[in-house]
């Protein structure tokens, strides 16, 4: 039997109608609005579309949309000074420095997250909010990996007691990942480029976790009967075709669940980005 394909829309609205919601009360108590700032640094194409969806979503829910765009050649000070200017800023809430930077500030990128103050690190990604994580404290949590669970939550797919194997170490995805299933009490396994065996071990998952950044890498032989397959590969193939790290059509006719790419997950971390930008402000403000 073919899988229930988990078709992101459905579940990005109802997220984003549900932050709407928090963005109306808190604008009776406090009288203002969110703000995230978003800093860009040179012309990448990708990212000046990611982007543009931000602020246009921004727009949509309410919340005050600041673009820092900075030049290609912008050096390390002057991006830190622009960071310490949005976290002395009142209005501004969350901030996102776009990855990838620029070739010559690649070296620094570390440093330039961590600056970022952790009340209004809406991407999760300072050592203070991964460490509140893996502790199970309260925190802000990068978008990918909530929007997987908060997906998961909605369309009432049991964690708890599962076996979840995610293929993917990322600090952005795998890590954090991880973190949330193991405080839902599944059972986690992380695999990565050295693991022995991932093809068995992803085969004894009742959810699979595919963030590799590898077209096809999960085959059906790798998947169990009947399971939860969530795909957050974005892999570019040609100019205007992504794909995600799962081999979509072979897959769906052994799961239960499937998202696909596009269409699937990535639409919930802009949601997700949206919900951290609401909370950030909340802790800020009540
Ligand atoms: N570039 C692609 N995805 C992301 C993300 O989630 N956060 C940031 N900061 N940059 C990205």
């Amino acid at each position: 039997m073919s899988a229930t394909i988990l078709w992101g829309k459905l579940y990005a609205e109802k997220l984003k109608s549900e932050a709407r919601a928090k963005i109306i009360e808190l604008s009776e108590k406090t009288g203002i609005a969110p703000g995230l700032a978003v800093i860009i640094v040179g012309g990448n194409p990708a990212s000046q579309v990611y982007v543009r969806n931000k602020h246009k979503t921004c727009e949509e829910m309410g919340i005050n949309s600041q673009i820092v765009a900075l030049a290609e050649n912008t050096g390390r000070q002057e991006l830190i000074d622009n960071i310490e200017k949005l976290n002395n800023d009142k209005g501004i809430h969350g901030i996102l420095l776009q990855l990838p930077l620029p070739k010559g500030l690649q070296k620094y990128e570390n440093e330039f997250l961590y600056k970022i103050s952790p009340v209004k690190d809406v991407d999760g990604f300072h050592p203070i909010n991964a460490g509140r994580l893996s502790i199970g404290e309260k925190c802000m949590v990068p978008c990918t990996p909530l929007g997987c669970i908060k997906m998961m939550e909605l369309a009432d797919i049991p964690i708890e007691g599962k076996k979840a194997v995610i293929i993917g170490r990322s600090n952005i995805v795998g890590k954090p990942m991880a973190n949330l299933l193991l405080a839902r009490n599944a059972t986690v396994t992380v695999c990565h480029s050295h693991t022995a065996d991932l093809a068995k071990i992803a085969a004894e998952a009742d959810i699979l976790v595919a963030a590799v950044g590898r077209p096809n890498f999960v085959t059906a032989d790798m998947v169990k009967s009947g399971a939860v397959v969530i795909d957050v590969g974005i892999n570019r193939i040609a100019p205007k075709k992504i794909t995600g790290d799962v081999d979509f059509d072979n897959v769906k006719e052994k799961a239960g669940f499937i998202t696909p790419v596009p269409g699937g997950v990535g639409l919930l971390t802009i949601a997700m980005l949206m919900h951290n930008t609401v909370e950030a402000a909340k802790m800020q403000l009540l």
